[in-house]
């Protein structure tokens, strides 16, 4: 019987496994993830304020309830943790999903001045993530600029925007709710290195920034003008050309002088991040011109744009796991299909799938092929993978290694505590914010 190891509850994970018992009819399947709770980047990151796609926790937790599927939080895979090798010698075979967890550089002077924050540590704080070690975002602050125009920088414009009462109701920690409900900051500047057509975003995300409560968006028509693309819009693709019309829309209305104001920017890169008193005080770009191959080229031409809040959302990036190959260029571990590849030659038994083999991008559903690529490479592979015999139940040996699993009666656990701290704070469902006490509910099973 074939025994796999999915290190990585986030989408990829989960879709693994499930493509594994859909697949093989006896598989057992542990998917092992180094935090106490699973679903990954549908937990913690995206915005609690999209409750509908927050939702599609309840689709991977059927999974998770598989009968042949085992959840075991609080195993780390790698340093600090149980060791790649050792995995190797537990399980028939492992697959890496362990996304991409850290940001990319800007690579400009003062990027690490107080103040200036990465926006995966800003979606962190107001997720709950356990390793949010940073608080005090807001603090003073009463413009930002959000560098980069995907849909993460949107997210994190919206949450700056929004209002205590359109928070309340999401599962965003107290003390996130709390800072962000007494947060002054009224000017939002979300700037793009290239054009308006060639902004990362999804229209849909885009349109939503339209609807938010006391809030204008403001485009400079001079700037859409910039773009050859926007002066023909129906020869763009309809993504960017459903994208190009919002812009032109929000251009065409006279701002309301309502309390907040999105300012949205185009053809101007950051330079430097400029201090005053020790912290980030503006953002120095320099104007951009496209130079006709969908890049652009500077002009020479700089811009100021104060601001106390710096968020760097210029995508995410994947970390080296001890013991696995890692391409430093691409931040993804080197793969044929999904089978990792050591040396130049496939590794028998480890596979990956999800942003640790595609790279960050691409949404919840692009990693369900994803997975299902990978595990027809491992199913493929099965028959020889099988003949191995194993020490016996992982779990015993997982214990050895020092781990300490959390199963799913444990990650149930969490949710009651979620749940009646939401009570008790006059909310529905608020998340626990830190190590101490995820674990703390995890074992109090009987609660
Ligand atoms: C801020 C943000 C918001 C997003 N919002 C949306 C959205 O609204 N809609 C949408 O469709 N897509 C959204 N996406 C994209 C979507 O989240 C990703 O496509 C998806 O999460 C990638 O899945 P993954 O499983 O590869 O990685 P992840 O979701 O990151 O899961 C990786 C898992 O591996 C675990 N792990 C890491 N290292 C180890 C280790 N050493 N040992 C054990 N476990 C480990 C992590 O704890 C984590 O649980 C968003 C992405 C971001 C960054
Ligand atoms: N609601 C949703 O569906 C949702 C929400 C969040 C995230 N996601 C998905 O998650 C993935 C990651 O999103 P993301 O926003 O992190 O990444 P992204 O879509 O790759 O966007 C990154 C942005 O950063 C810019 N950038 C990169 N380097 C820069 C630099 N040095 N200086 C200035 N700007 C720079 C990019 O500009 P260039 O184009 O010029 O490189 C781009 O605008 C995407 O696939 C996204 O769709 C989806």
């Amino acid at each position: 019987m074939l025994r796999v190891a999915v290190v990585g509850s986030g989408p990829s994970g989960v879709y693994t496994a499930q493509s594994l018992v859909q697949m093989d009819q006896e598989v057992l399947v542990d998917v092992l993830d180094r935090l106490p709770c699973p679903y990954g980047l549908v937990r913690y990151g995206v915005a609690p304020d999209h409750e509908k796609i927050k939702s599609l926790q309840q689709n991977l937790r059927t999974v998770l309830e598989h009968a042949r599927v085992r959840f075991l939080g609080g195993v780390r895979a790698g340093a600090g943790g149980v060791p790649v090798e050792r995995l190797r010698e537990l399980y028939h075979a492992v697959v890496y999903c362990v996304g991409a967890a850290t940001d990319r550089r800007l690579g400009i002077p003062g990027e690490d001045l107080p103040g200036s924050w990465s926006a995966t540590e800003f979606v962190s704080w107001y997720s709950a993530h356990p390793d949010a070690g940073a608080d005090g975002f807001l603090t003073g602050a009463r413009s930002a600029v959000v560098v980069g125009v995907g849909n993460v920088a949107v997210d994190v414009t919206r949450i700056l925007a929004r209002g205590a009462a359109e928070l309340s109701p999401t599962d965003m920690p107290q003390a996130a709710l709390t800072a962000l409900a007494a947060s002054e900051v009224t000017e939002i500047h979300m700037v793009g290195r290239r054009g308006p057509s060639q902004a990362r975003f999804t229209t849909k995300e885009l349109r939503e920034l339209g609807s938010l409560a006391d809030t204008d968006v403001v485009v400079d028509e001079a700037e859409l003008a910039l773009d050859p693309a926007c002066a023909d819009a129906s020869a763009l693709p309809a993504a960017q050309r459903r994208n190009v019309e919002v812009l032109r829309g929000w251009a065409a209305v006279p701002p309301k002088g309502l309390r907040r104001r999105i300012r949205l920017r185009f053809f101007l890169r950051p330079v430097e991040l400029l201090a005053e008193a020790g912290r980030v005080a503006a953002v120095r770009f320099e104007r951009t011109a496209p130079d006709g191959r969908g890049g652009v080229t500077g002009t020479g031409r700089y811009e100021e744009v104060a601001a106390q809040l710096v968020l760097r959302s210029v995508g995410y990036r994947g970390v080296p796991l001890e013991g696995l190959p890692f391409d430093v260029e691409r931040g993804t571990v080197p793969h044929v299909a999904g089978r990792v590849v050591r040396e130049g030659t496939v590794s028998r038994g480890e596979y990956v799938a999800g942003w640790i083999k595609r790279g960050p991008t691409g949404v919840i559903g692009t990693n369900r092929p994803c997975a299902k690529e990978t595990v027809t490479s491992l199913l493929a592979d099965a028959p020889a993978l099988v003949a191995r015999e194993l020490p016996g139940d992982p779990l015993a040996a997982l214990r050895a290694e020092g781990a300490e699993p959390v199963e799913w009666p444990g990650w149930l656990a969490i949710e009651r505590a979620e749940a009646e701290l939401g009570a008790s704070l006059g909310r529905g469902v608020v998340k626990l914010p830190d190590w101490a006490a995820l674990k703390a509910a995890a074992t109090n099973l009987n609660h």
